[in-house]
């Protein structure tokens, strides 16, 4: 069976991340979508808010799980039995942080390599902090994330907003 973990922020889930988690399920009999850390983020929502914003948005994917993380990337895949960790490439932007996360995941854990899958077109310029800075000055991001998750992230940048006051 072909497995693979799509790790990241999340914070929150695009349409961008949601397009790679549709086409990593066509290609993978089993895709896990892990919530881990980077710890140079200070994360919007909860580990547990964006576990469950995922598990809804893939609730209709039966091959993908939704899982959360708190060590090393390598080592995580190591213990699921997953040597496939697969990666969005946006832009050449993307690339050369990319090829230093993956080339250090592959030193730490050699039998784990990462796939990259480039992002649909549509999406090349979409990242979770412009939805959450559009959010935040009150625009619209209903293009950019599910209506849920649009009204989540109102909801939290408002509070955001508030507690600055
Ligand atoms: N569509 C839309 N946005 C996309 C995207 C796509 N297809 N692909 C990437 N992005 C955006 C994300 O929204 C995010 O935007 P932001 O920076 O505004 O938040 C950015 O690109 C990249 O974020 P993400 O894919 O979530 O990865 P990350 O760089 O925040 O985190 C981890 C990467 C969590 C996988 C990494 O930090 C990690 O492995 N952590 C565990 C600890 C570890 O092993 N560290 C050592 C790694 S060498």
């Amino acid at each position: 069976m072909s497995r693979a973990i799509y790790p990241g922020s999340f914070d929150p889930v695009t349409y961008g991340h949601i397009d790679i988690i549709k086409r990593a399920a066509k290609i993978f009999d089993e895709l896990t979508v892990s919530v881990l850390k980077n710890s140079a983020k200070t994360p919007l929502f909860s580990v547990d808010e964006r576990v469950n914003m995922l598990k809804e948005v893939c609730m209709d994917l039966p091959n993908v799980k939704v899982e959360s993380y708190s060590g090393l990337l390598a080592e995580y895949a190591e213990k699921n039995h997953t040597e496939v960790i697969i990666r969005g490439l946006r832009a050449v932007s993307d690339f050369e942080y990319e090829l230093q996360i993956a080339q250090t995941n592959h030193k730490i854990s050699p039998s784990v390599d990462t796939i990259f899958l480039t992002t649909s077109l549509e999406y090349s310029y979409l990242s979770s902090s412009i939805v959450r800075e559009v959010a935040a000055y009150g625009g619209d991001i209903h293009h950019f994330v599910p209506d849920f998750i649009a009204k989540k992230v109102y909801e939290r940048a408002g509070e955001k907003a508030n507690g600055n006051k």
